[in-house]
């Protein structure tokens, strides 16, 4: 544990933005610290109906955002404020995270929010476990978010005369034909989540969930080792062949800008893009398209966003129990994931008045978990440890930037990667 708390300790001298608060407290409000990564302007704006709901019930959030998509920054931040006794009270966390901070004693347990509210029997199967340990629940479930989704500017696609791709074969091919017309092909940053992410939707998809979860959530040798973990590789270096010499240091959202204006033909990444286009009152999906990325069976990678109290002299019970209410209710989760772009975590939440794309993802979620095709992302957090998420995402950034790098290598460096940490 004490290495989890360690890992990425350079990071302590990072600064964290403090925000002005939106609207003062009265003197009878409470106030707690809020530390999350939400800084586009989709998330911001599903940000503030956090601060909303919180004010009307009497609580006043003092917002540290912390740049940095996927939240690799906002973590070590909270590491360091950990290590220094000084957790913020409200933390965006997700996946088996929520676990190690429960080991470490420092989450309030809900137990009795989760009872009254029978979370038990309201929340999406995939939320129950990873928000509870040692049987208690100790994270508030707030989005479902997909990850394989391939965002498609219909104008680029229809001036060139290309449909839409439905292999990573035919994607590879469309790629190829707009770098011909001197077309960017990708929104992709060269930050080593974006590209992580983008590996991962390529892995699963070609691969299947079975082969996703054997090679690189077991770390399987056979499946790691097999002829379809060379035939991914292959198509990811022919990827990073075609979008490197048009890559910059971009955020994921200065990309989706970019698809926007149709400097860039498409963005593989997960419906927080959604939230970005609706926050920018694009029409989706007739301007911009939502489709699954190529895989042979309808798949859907998810993460997850849990808010966690931790304990600090502000989040007294009755503090937590106010903030827990309130951002479990179902009226309030609707609107935010209504606007996030992502799926409620509670099941008894119709998605009426949502995006078409929300409602195809969460078909696609239903139709994933019946065959198997519902898998927990590695590289945003919900599969693996921290640390193994780390590792395993910079020798993925490594093999793209690396024209000489050979599969045999980035193999053996994944088998190497040492586990149960
Ligand atoms: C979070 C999303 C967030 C995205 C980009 C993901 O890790 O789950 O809520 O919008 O990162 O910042």
């Amino acid at each position: 544990m004490k290495r989890f708390l360690l890992f990425c300790i350079c990071a302590l001298t990072l600064p964290v933005s403090a925000s002005e608060p939106a609207s003062s407290p009265t003197s009878s409000m409470k106030e707690i610290e809020f530390l999350h990564w939400w800084t586009a302007k989709g998330e911001v704006a599903a940000f503030n109906l956090v601060r909303e709901a919180l004010d009307n019930a009497g609580v006043h959030i003092l917002d540290l955002p912390v740049p940095g998509g996927g939240g690799d920054t906002a973590m070590s931040i909270l590491q360091a404020r950990a290590i220094a006794g000084t957790p913020p009270d409200l933390v965006q966390l997700e996946g088996p995270s929520i676990q190690s901070w429960a080991a470490l004693g420092f989450l309030h347990q809900l137990d009795k929010v989760a009872a009254d509210g029978n979370w038990q029997e309201n929340l999406l199967p995939i939320a129950r476990d990873v928000n509870q340990y040692q049987g208690h629940y100790v994270a508030i479930p707030i989005t479902v978010h997909r990850l394989n989704w391939m965002w498609i500017n219909r104008k680029v696609l229809r001036t060139y005369g290309l449909a839409i791709p439905t292999t990573w074969d035919e994607l590879i091919d469309v790629f190829a034909r707009l770098k011909k017309q001197g077309v960017e092909p990708l929104a992709l940053g060269k930050e080593q989540w974006q590209i992580a992410l983008l590996f991962e939707n390529l892995a699963f998809g070609y691969g299947g969930a079975d082969y996703y979860q054997r090679a690189f959530i077991n770390m399987d040798p056979e499946a790691l080792n097999s002829q379809i973990t060379y035939d991914i590789l292959a198509r990811f270096r022919a990827i990073s062949q075609l979008v490197k010499p048009g890559m910059s240091h971009m955020r994921w959202d200065e990309g989706t800008q970019l698809l926007i204006e149709g400097e860039r033909a498409f963005q593989i990444s997960g419906d927080w893009v959604l939230g970005e286009l609706l926050a920018g009152k694009v029409s989706i999906p007739d301007a911009i398209g939502c489709y699954p990325t190529p895989s042979k069976q309808t798949g859907f990678i998810y993460n997850m966003d849990s808010f966690a109290l931790f304990d600090s002299p502000r989040t007294h019970p009755e503090t937590a129990k106010i903030v827990s209410q309130t951002l479990s209710s179902p009226a309030f989760l609707k609107a935010f994931n209504k606007v996030k772009g992502s799926i409620p975590a509670r099941k008894d939440i119709t998605l009426d008045g949502f995006n078409r794309c929300s409602v195809k993802a969460k078909a696609d979620m239903l139709t994933a978990s019946q065959t198997g095709q519902l898998i927990p992302s590695i590289v945003d957090s919900m599969a693996v440890s921290p640390l193994v998420q780390q590792a395993t995402s910079s020798e993925i950034l490594r093999f793209f930037n690396d024209d000489n790098m050979k599969p045999e290598d980035f193999i053996l460096h994944l088998q190497n990667i040492p586990r149960g940490g």
